[in-house]
């Protein structure tokens, strides 16, 4: 099998490095990877949105399978282009990439087939002033989405009137977000824990990944700006067993079911991004790829062939038969200080060696380059440390984790020091009741 990946964050080094281990894989590239990936990748100069060139690469290559990280290239339809032209990719259609790409195609695909989720109305620039009087009519907080993608920063929490107000002008005057803003989602705030489900599937067969909890604030105890996501841990104990078949019967199937039904089958990774409230899990958002930082601790927890799942997924032969380890994984971020506003860059990341010789322990690159001096930081999340541990010591888990991010160090480094805190207190409370 000759693999080609696509994109350059730590997701895709996760992913690179459970590919490396695959006993079909003879050759791997990744474009255009990472100073990280490159030490097990080969580097292809092609950028992840430049889809024709990534598709005459791999017909020149003869890729048999090509993976597709990010979502700017599912939104563009590379998954499209690379079936049209006989070639096997792992990856959503442009048309079943709408859950992520459209908020409004989410919701009212959602509301049409009684998936639980946030109560929401949705408004075009047309019908501002409709907006404007929905918000002053429900209780606050209330959520802002735009409708298209935004890299991450489309949401708003509004604590008050005023500033859902403020976020409105924003996005459908000021038109921040370009295109993207000018039809909203206006939502209820859902309270709860959030969790991570990744679903594999090739349409109508799916598996579900072990549960995991992203931290998406830049400060300890979920306080500050939201980011791409500081740190994860799985398995994540507030998901338990009665809850996942509820996300199962309630979310899961209805969605891959009515998506084939409404004609754009889905196929490939979805990341159905969870709050889990008093009354189930509802649906926050849905993304049509791999998440980062969860798939830091995801991709050490298989231990099943990823390749061979991947091909099944992509020619619609998914087989339900897949391992997981029985350990837990825990991700830090090492952040940019500064981020997720503005930060400097090219600082000089020493301990790396060091920490990447702990036991059970794994370095994935997100924002790095590599330079005559060795390497240097090159984005808002740098690296991702990865622990192993034992499934029922989540907390020696973290520990493990913070032990290999001590022995990092640059310039300006950042991390939360609560990452897996909130599991932790989780399993004692379920002990607790057990004990009972
Ligand atoms: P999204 O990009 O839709 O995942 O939103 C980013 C973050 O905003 C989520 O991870 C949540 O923390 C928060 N959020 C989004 N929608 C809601 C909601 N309806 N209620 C509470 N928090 C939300
Ligand atoms: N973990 C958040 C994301 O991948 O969107």
């Amino acid at each position: 099998m000759r693999v080609l990946l696509i994109g350059s964050g730590g997701r895709e080094h996760a992913l690179a490095w459970k590919i490396r281990q695959s006993p079909i894989v003879t050759a791997l590239f990744c474009a255009p990877g990472n100073p990280g990936i490159n030490t097990i990748a080969e580097s292809v100069e092609i950028k992840a949105t430049d889809t024709k060139g990534l598709l005459k690469f791999a017909r020149e290559q003869s890729i048999d399978l090509t993976i597709v990280g990010p979502e700017q290239p599912l939104a563009e339809g590379i998954v499209d282009l690379f079936e049209e032209n006989g070639l096997t990719i792992f990856g959503p259609t442009k048309a079943a990439s709408e859950l992520e790409c459209s908020k409004v195609f989410a919701k009212e695909f959602m509301k049409k087939y009684a998936i639980p989720t946030a109560e929401f109305r949705s408004f075009t620039v047309a019908e501002r002033f409709d907006a404007e009087r929905y918000i002053n009519e429900v209780p606050i907080p209330i959520v802002i989405k735009a409708d298209g993608l935004a890299a991450g920063k489309g949401v708003a929490v509004c604590e008050t009137k005023e500033q859902a107000l403020e976020v409105l002008d924003m996005m459908m005057e000021q038109k921040a977000f370009g295109d993207a803003g000018l039809r909203v989602v206006i939502e209820e705030f859902l309270v709860g824990d959030e969790a991570s489900v990744f679903v594999i599937t090739d349409g109508k067969e799916f598996i579900i990944l072990p549960p995991a909890q992203d931290h998406k604030r830049i400060l300890d105890a979920d306080q500050g700006k939201n980011t791409g996501g500081m740190g994860a841990y799985a398995p994540a104990p507030i998901v338990t067993d009665q809850i996942l078949e509820r996300i199962r019967h309630a979310i899961i199937k209805p969605t891959l079911v009515n998506m084939a039904k409404e004609g754009r089958p889905y196929r490939g990774c979805l990341y159905v991004g969870l709050m889990i409230t008093e009354t189930g899990p509802k649906v926050v958002e849905y993304n049509c790829r791999f998440g980062d930082p969860e798939t830091q601790v995801l991709m050490p927890l298989l231990d099943s062939d990823l390749v061979t799942l991947f091909i099944d997924a992509s020619s619609g032969n998914l087989k339900r038969t897949i391992k997981f380890k029985h350990q837990s994984a825990v991700c830090v971020i090492l952040a940019s200080g500064g981020y997720p506003d503005s930060y400097e860059t090219g600082k000089h990341i020493v301990g790396l060696d060091v920490a990447g010789a702990e036991p059970d322990v794994l370095i994935f690159h997100s924002g790095t380059k590599q330079t005559k001096e060795g390497i240097v930081t090159a984005g808002g999340r740098v690296l991702g440390v990865t622990a192993l541990g034992q499934q029922d010591d989540l907390e020696g888990t973290i520990d493990k984790a913070y032990r290999a991010v001590e022995k990092i160090a640059f310039d300006g480094a950042y991390y939360r020091s609560d990452i897996g805190k909130k599991g932790v207190e989780r399993l004692k409370q379920r002990q607790q009741m057990e004990t009972r």
